[in-house]
């Protein structure tokens, strides 16, 4: 698997004050993208709660406490279940008061290899792990926004859709399209925005918290192997994209420069569109 650089010190471009006085709850925001997300987001001068399964998450609210001039709190919670998803929004509008912005991050394939060879179990596990976190928090979420008078619910998809070795996980983030497209007419009239980024393949340091077992044997090498050739090869920069390059564009469709954006799912992948 191909790792790149932690995230660290002010990102090299940043709009001082774009989120002073708004409240964002970002999820998965122990590491990898989510953390990413967050940091930027200290940057511009947010108030954030960070949840995760992860207690790493305590560590990251803390450094960005020191970061931004707004609150900063944190929770761990199980978002692949509905108590999970209900707990972080109870506990995210106690420590904020109350929400603007939610960012959906919580998901990753588990398995890679060719759909005959996943037993049902694993197809039920990435379905749960990719789809229902996105679920159960957006139902959890809404209700929120909706008493704040409207807000923005950003997740994070991925151009997997169209990826060969992980047809479960592709299924899971083609319904969380799905969600982004149909809740936007939906929660339009009630002032809420519903968008997405679809990422590509994205460079992090080796993960703190594993998605899952992990290759095992030459044979599991080689399809992960076909992960990573297939998302250079259909990236037109012929590269993995950094963590830098994925929470830009997850900050700017969260922010109020994003007004005038609903129902779009945005291909973050060097030209790959899914
Ligand atoms: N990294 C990539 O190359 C890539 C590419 C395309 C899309 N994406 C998507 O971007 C998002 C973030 O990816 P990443 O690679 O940064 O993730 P990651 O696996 O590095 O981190 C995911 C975080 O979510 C947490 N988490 C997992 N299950 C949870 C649960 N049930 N409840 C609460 N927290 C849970 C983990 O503890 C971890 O901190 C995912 O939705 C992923 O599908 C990633």
């Amino acid at each position: 698997m191909p790792t790149g650089e932690c995230i660290d010190g002010p990102p090299e471009l940043i709009t001082t004050d774009r989120f002073q006085g708004q409240n964002v709850l970002i999820t998965g925001a122990a590491q990898g993208i989510g953390q990413a997300v967050a940091h930027r987001i200290a940057y511009e001068n947010g108030s954030l709660f960070l949840v995760d399964r992860s207690e790493l998450v305590h560590e990251v609210a803390a450094e960005l406490a020191e970061i931004t001039g707004g609150t900063v709190g944190s929770a761990t919670a199980d978002l692949e279940t509905w108590e999970g998803a209900e707990a972080m929004v109870a506990a995210g509008v106690e420590k904020l008061g109350s929400l603007d912005t939610v960012i959906n991050n919580v998901g990753g394939t588990i398995w890679a290899k060719p759909f005959e060879h996943y037993a049902p179990e694993e197809i039920e596990k990435e379905i749960r792990r990719s789809l229902f976190t996105t679920l159960w928090s957006v139902r959890a979420e809404l209700p929120a926004l909706i008493d704040s008078g409207g807000g923005t619910i950003v997740n994070v998809s991925s151009v997997a859709t169209r990826g060969v070795n992980r047809v479960p996980y592709a299924a899971a983030k083609g319904g969380v399209n799905a969600l982004v497209s149909a809740l936007a007419l939906e929660a339009a009239e009630k002032g809420v925005r519903v968008v997405a980024t679809a990422p590509g393949g994205t460079l992090a340091p080796a993960r703190k918290v594993q998605r899952g077992p992990g290759p095992e044997g030459e044979q599991e090498k080689e399809w992960y192997q076909q992960i990573v050739d297939q998302t250079i090869d259909s990236s037109l920069f012929k590269r993995y994209g950094t963590l830098a390059e994925q929470a830009a564009p997850i900050v700017f469709l969260a922010s109020k420069e994003a007004s005038y954006i609903t129902g779009t799912v945005l291909p973050v992948a060097g030209g790959d569109q899914g």
